[in-house]
């Protein structure tokens, strides 16, 4: 039950909410339910929340390949699927994927993340009266209400358990209700967990982000100047064909300078990220015991699913 203090126009901007039950009292600040205190949690969770509430709010652009995107890493799902459905978000950073979703027709979209990135996807939303965010663990939600279909791209990989992250969504979707994940995949990545994790590890996502934003340029020159000189002129050469991480490389070749560097920072701030083989990643989909699951091997680097339950 919730007891407001502060509104704009419907929005409850500061208010208590008291659980009857459990006798606890969570806050909502400037709009948004918070459920989690980041003081107060496992340090490696409290670290991958400071290092990404630090990435959106600096890289706050909505790029307009965002969509297509997407549709990439939600494959088979398209756009019309949305049409009507109750939605929930696991890890909405910014809000790129919570906008899209409202855009295309969702009902309702509760999106929950664990860093400050909430006030991002709170700003980018806040005038879509069927987004609602919320700043929470998805390893404990606290959403009593089951939804029709759930998605998580990109973060289940940087939490400190992937798979009972995913199964944690999973028991927020109905019966007959469906559910897609994008994790990054081990297979084809072994010179990034040979060579950049350790890099990542000790140094990168302990550093100061703000330093770490300068530094991650030089990578950064490295990745444009191929993927914008070599990879995409060269594409379809015999040479093009055999480059290393080509399929990678010519995806991201699309993106201009801004988006790439978020792309390589994002790379390098996260303290966990596992790759997730395809036999791991298809048991996630045996434990939530999902029917009519597809899998997609995504730029030869990444794993899509998609499942109903
Ligand atoms: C790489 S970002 C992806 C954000 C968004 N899905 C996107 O693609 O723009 C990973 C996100 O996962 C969130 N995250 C990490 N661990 C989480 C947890 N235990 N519960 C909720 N969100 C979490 C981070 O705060 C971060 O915003």
């Amino acid at each position: 039950m919730p007891y407001a203090s502060k509104y704009e126009g419907s929005e409850i901007m500061e208010a208590v909410l008291s659980c009857k039950k459990c006798l606890r009292e969570y806050k909502v600040k400037r709009g948004i339910p918070r459920f989690v205190d980041i003081s107060n949690i496992e340090e490696s969770k409290a670290q991958t929340a400071r290092n990404f509430g630090w990435e959106w709010a600096v890289f706050d652009q909505i790029d307009e390949k965002y969509e297509e995107q997407f549709l990439g890493w939600l494959q088979p799902v398209k756009p019309s699927f949305f049409e009507g459905k109750v939605v929930l978000e696991g890890g909405c950073g910014k809000g790129r994927h919570t906008l899209i979703t409202a855009k295309w027709g969702a009902k309702e979209v509760v999106a929950v993340d664990l860093s400050e990135a909430v006030e991002v996807a709170f700003e980018k939303t806040r005038h879509l009266p069927n987004v609602h965010i919320i700043q929470a663990d998805i390893f404990k939600l606290p959403l009593k209400r089951k939804f029709d279909y759930a998605f998580s791209i990109g973060v289940l990989h940087h939490t400190p358990s992937p798979k009972e992250a995913f199964i944690a969504l999973a028991s927020r979707v109905k019966e007959n209700g469906a559910i897609s994940a994008w994790v990054y995949g081990a297979e084809n990545n072994r010179w990034i967990t040979t060579f950049v994790n350790p890099i990542r590890k000790k140094i990168t996502s302990r550093m100061n982000p703000r330093l770490l934003y300068h530094l991650s340029k030089i990578p950064t020159v490295l990745v444009f100047s191929a993927s914008k000189f070599i990879y995409k002129p060269f594409a379809n050469t015999f040479l093009g064909k055999n480059l290393f991480y080509r399929d990678y490389m010519l995806y991201i070749s699309r993106f201009g300078w801004r988006e790439q560097h978020s792309i390589v920072f994002d790379h390098l701030v996260a303290p966990i990220a596992e790759y997730i083989p395809r036999e791991e990643f298809e048991n996630w989909w045996k434990a939530i015991n999902a029917k009519d699951v597809q899998i997609t091997w995504h730029n030869k680097n990444s794993w899509c699913g998609f499942g109903r339950l």
